[in-house]
């Protein structure tokens, strides 16, 4: 008999196919997250085999630094694995169903994965640039030959925020999502919170305490979280990946005094990747900038390298996803959970899967994404000013006449450090909701003013509520 149950008690432990050889997988680089992958396969295969319906084996292991590679796989302390230098060995192997991508990037990562496709091997990835880039590319290619990717690893590390929006929230027209999708930046934002200190203090200790990479460019610029915002944007709105049209701002130019000053009036600031519906505009909100948040809302409290996502949802009302975005196991799980949905749907008809972006591919709309000139935020602006008689009229009677309506006013002694001229101020003004193009209109003229003695500072604000 070659199936039989485990435990007569249940459907799904009848359908336990015992006897069934596990799937093959095969990882092409292998590094923190592949042997996180290792281990966490080794240690909960009873688990995950009563899950999958059968055993997930990593059979072959592609890397260039072989030695390295055979290092990390003898460590995890699994037999059986042959180790290559030579990717494509893993995809010409017919015996491997599953390829796991662990390379990053758009380049030889790209490659691999199509030729992968082309071979019929199901994917899973968690290359959040390559499929914000050229996802519609794979997951078209993959579509027609009937195999499945798999990226789940690819935004918020653990947090099955895919699995959410694509399955859990299936029966919502979704409004709004607003992520904390980069740990790196997160931890730099909290520390300079908490300690006080400049951003490239805190940067240098990122790095030194490994959580930013050595080039860490794509996560203070906003890069990594734009990627992950662009996905998710596509799978909440049905919409192709359009990593191009997505607005995009690190940290880099924060100040210490500005954290400071949103602090006194009630507000974290936070690298949030933001994507919206606008139905008055017929388009899509896409973007990554650091946001002022009430101190009172959960994500604002969201610490240290951990990552928040809120969506909202027409019926589910507010949802909130937190857990660690980055780290071996963490990263692990997620890509596991890639290999148990594979394992168990890779026997079924490939129209009646899930679709790569939750919307069936030929139900995809083209809104379009709208321009950053377009969106609608209140402000939080620092304007370092000559402390004159007038000078707070002159900048009020701006925005007056861009319609922008004031919210509060703060004014304190400035710290003098790219001033110009004149006894120094900061003026701090919030703002009610306005479209970005009026706010830029309106900065050009005030920082015209010859009172005005250095780059104004902007920063959008969300109530989030
Ligand atoms: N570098 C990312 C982060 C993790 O800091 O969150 C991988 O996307």
């Amino acid at each position: 008999m070659k199936t039989q149950s485990v435990s007569a008690q249940t459907p799904a432990a009848q359908r336990l196919d015992v006897e069934a050889q596990p799937i093959q997988v095969g990882l092409l680089g292998i590094g923190t997250v592949g042997s996180g992958t290792f281990k966490v396969l080794a240690r909960n295969q009873q688990e995950i085999r009563r899950r999958a319906g059968r055993g997930i084996a990593i059979t072959m292991v592609a890397d260039l630094d072989t030695a390295r590679a055979q290092a990390l796989v003898d460590e995890a302390g699994i037999e059986g694995v042959q180790v290559v230098g030579d990717a494509r060995a893993v995809i010409a192997n017919p015996a491997i169903d599953i390829v796991i991508e662990l390379i990053g990037g758009y380049g030889i990562a790209r490659s691999l994965v199509m030729e992968a496709i082309a071979a019929g091997k199901h994917v899973v990835t968690a290359n959040k640039a390559l499929l914000a880039v050229h996802g519609s590319e794979i997951f078209a290619a993959a579509n027609a030959k009937g195999v499945m990717v798999g990226f789940e690893a690819a935004v918020a590390g653990g947090i099955p925020i895919i699995k959410a929006l694509r399955e859990g929230l299936t029966a919502n027209r979704i409004e709004s999502i607003a992520g904390i999708i980069n740990g790196t930046t997160n931890f730099i934002l909290s520390e300079m919170r908490d300690k006080g200190l400049d951003f490239g203090v805190v940067l240098k200790q990122a790095q030194a305490l490994g959580y930013a990479e050595a080039d860490p460019t794509f996560d203070i610029e906003g890069v990594d979280a734009a990627h992950k915002v662009t996905i998710m944007s596509a799978i909440a709105f049905g919409t192709p990946v359009q990593f191009n049209r997505a607005y995009v701002e690190g940290i880099t130019q924060l100040h210490g005094a500005d954290i400071r000053y949103a602090e006194q009036l009630g507000y974290r600031i936070k690298l949030l990747g933001i994507t919206k519906r606008r139905d008055d505009l017929g388009g899509i909100e896409l973007r990554v900038h650091p946001t002022l948040v009430p101190a009172i809302r959960l994500i604002a409290n969201v610490e240290g390298a951990m990552n928040a996502i809120m969506v909202h949802g027409d019926a589910v009302g507010t949802t909130l996803y937190y857990g660690k975005g980055a780290g071996a196991e963490p990263t692990a799980s997620a890509v596991i959970a890639d290999l148990v949905d594979i394992t168990r749907l890779h026997t079924a008809d490939p129209d009646h899967r899930v679709p790569h972006l939750a919307f069936q591919p030929g139900a995809q709309a083209d809104t379009r994404i709208l321009d950053i000139g377009e969106v609608v935020t209140s402000f939080y602006l620092r304007l370092q000013v000559a402390d004159q008689t007038g000078v707070l009229s002159e900048i009020t009677t701006i925005l007056a006449e861009h319609d922008i309506s004031i919210d509060a006013v703060l004014q304190r002694p400035g710290s003098a450090d790219h001033a110009e001229g004149g006894k120094p101020t900061d003026l701090i003004i919030m703002t009610h909701d306005t479209v970005e193009g009026r706010m830029r209109q309106a900065l050009a003229r005030m920082q015209a003013l010859p009172t005005v003695l250095a780059p104004i500072v902007n920063i959008r604000k969300e109530a989030l509520n």
